[in-house]
């Protein structure tokens, strides 16, 4: 049984991969905004393996003892976490609404490098040779009319968790990306039924990406199997070339 932090289980990809983890008798604990009734669906049926936190990820100055007391990234040993909490912006840079600009930036860059902190610590703590999985985006790699800064935010994860997979390699811990494309999820919603067909066509095998494709690359790389993969940014975008 592991313990899987996970960001932005509340719905999309976040909830999937709870509930995915869960069946599989692990334990996770979460964070998001909100409770959906899904999410509550699953806080009944495991009362004992699920731990969920209201929390708000442009809160940073509380990403520190205080997120400590409300949920147990001390105590308790971590083993995977997973960093899926994301928003998204689709505008022309020069509409751009400035807030939104520094909001997306906090929740997708900052607020992920300061929970990276706190499980490295746990994982330097309990001696675990934890396991770090970065949500990205192709935007990071291809430019999209209107994501720019979204792209900007992953890009910036990219970089992070390479060397964060650098510097705390000889300990075991091991940080990678997963580059995905369109997932048939909240962000979605995002694009018109021709931007979507147009993403779909570009794609090498004309198609979006499902949850549980992502699912089946964030289980191998959680596993043993990748135990010499770090590092890396690994994509899982129906191939976008
Ligand atoms: N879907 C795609 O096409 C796609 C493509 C490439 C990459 N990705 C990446 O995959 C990840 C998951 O995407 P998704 O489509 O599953 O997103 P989603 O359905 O929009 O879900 C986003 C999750 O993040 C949480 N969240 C948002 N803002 C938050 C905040 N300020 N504090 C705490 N939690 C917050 C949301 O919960 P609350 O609203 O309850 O807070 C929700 O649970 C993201 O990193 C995204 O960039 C998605």
């Amino acid at each position: 049984m592991k313990t899987i932090f996970i960001t932005g289980i509340s719905r999309g990809l976040g909830l999937s991969m709870t509930r995915h983890f869960l069946s599989q008798g692990n334990r996770v604990i979460g964070l998001s905004r909100t409770c959906s009734s899904e999410l509550a669906e699953l806080l009944d049926k495991y009362p004992d393996t699920l731990i969920w936190q209201s929390f708000d990820l442009l809160k940073t100055a509380d990403i520190d003892e205080k997120l400590c007391r409300l949920l147990p990234l001390q105590t308790d040993r971590i083993d995977v976490f997973i960093d899926n909490a994301a928003v998204a912006l689709q505008n022309l840079l020069h509409n751009a609404d400035n807030k939104k600009i520094a909001d997306l930036l906090t929740i997708n860059s900052v607020a992920p490098i300061l929970l990276t902190k706190l499980v490295i610590n746990n994982f330097l703590r309990h001696r675990v040779k934890g396991v770090i999985i970065h949500l990205s985006s192709i935007c990071a790699h291809k430019a999209y009319i209107g994501l720019s800064v979204l792209g900007a935010s992953k890009a910036a994860l990219e970089a992070f968790s390479r060397t964060v997979a650098a510097e705390y390699g000889r300990f075991g811990i091991r940080s990678n990306t997963i580059v995905a494309g369109l997932v048939n999820t909240g962000m979605f919603s995002l694009l018109d039924n021709r931007q979507e067909l147009d993403f779909k066509n570009n794609t090498a095998l004309r198609t979006h990406v499902d949850a549980q494709a992502v699912i089946d690359m964030v289980d191998f790389l959680i596993s043993d199997k990748a135990d010499k993969i770090t590092g890396q940014n690994i994509h899982v975008n129906a191939g976008i070339l």
